[in-house]
């Protein structure tokens, strides 16, 4: 395996400041961590605490999924956001946090990401990446949300694509690419957009951006089955509302179903 560069807390604290002269920051690079998540949910932390590792032992997906995390591979990378207002929903900042990502990487490089509602990345119908919001109430009236994402990076070099511990087809940074990718800077672009992007977020909600999620919406006229706990239900997606709730046509009525509802979203 070619030698792939470990992920540098200094250059990142460096190069974000330039870019970010405004925004008060942490930055943290463990060698191994159970999960980022877990990690920053548990850490008394300020604002925009960033966490990232070179391996996951036990890395979080969506509903008690494992989120594989081999060494030095990929990106794991969790943002602890204080914040004072409940009202702020946690399904609109997961689909933000994808938008936000998606952008990144295609600021790098890799061209014609799409949205899975609510939380995959996908490049060429394979996933990429994914987005676990994880909330806490934290102190006096104050609520602390980890924000985490992984990006599958280098994942091919150490990982067969028919691996079962992945259940669904994946790809990586590097496939995507006819250059090799730099996982600081990778970090950099994505960091850079999460700063800016999410004061927007909390002035004027998800309805800012349900236009960027419907460009990218790859569910968007698609027969959907959704299995909500009580019962599975068949329809063809119609995007998304101004809440990040996912529309769907369900014989002729559109009825809207936030990510706390829906256990599974699959497309037929
Ligand atoms: C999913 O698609 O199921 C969500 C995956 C989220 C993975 C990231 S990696 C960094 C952070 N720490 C975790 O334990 N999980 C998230």
């Amino acid at each position: 395996m070619n030698f792939i560069k470990p992920l540098d807390a200094l250059w990142l604290q460096n190069a974000l400041q330039n870019a970010c002269p405004n925004t008060s920051f942490a930055i943290e690079v463990l060698a191994t961590i159970d999960s980022t998540n877990r990690y920053l949910l548990e850490k008394e932390t300020e604002n925009f605490h960033v966490c990232l590792a070179e391996q996951q032992t036990t890395g979080r997906g969506r509903m008690g999924k494992a989120w594989v995390s081999p060494h030095g591979v990929n990106l794991y990378c969790s943002i602890a956001w204080l914040f004072d207002d409940p009202i702020l929903k946690a399904s609109g900042l997961s689909l933000l946090t994808g938008i936000i990502t998606a952008k990144a990487l295609e600021e790098y490089g890799v061209s014609c990401i799409e949205l899975k509602w609510p939380n995959d990345l996908l490049y060429q119908h394979k996933k990429i990446g994914g987005i676990l919001i994880e909330m806490i109430p934290y102190k006096k009236n104050i609520y602390k949300i980890v924000i985490g994402i992984g990006i599958n990076v280098f994942l091919s070099r150490v990982l067969k694509q028919d691996d079962q511990r992945i259940k669904q087809p994946w790809t990586d940074v590097t496939s995507a690419l006819y250059f090799e990718p730099d996982r600081n800077q990778i970090a950099y672009t994505l960091l850079k957009n999460l700063f800016e992007t999410l004061p927007i977020f909390t002035e004027k909600g998800f309805a800012e951006f349900q236009p960027s999620w419907l460009a990218k919406d790859t569910l968007l006229n698609q027969t959907v089955t959704l299995e909500t706990g009580k019962k599975t239900l068949k329809g063809i997606s119609k995007g998304v509302d101004s809440r990040g709730y996912l529309l769907v046509d369900i014989e002729g009525k559109i009825e809207s179903f936030s990510s706390a509802e829906v256990i599974q979203c699959r497309v037929d």
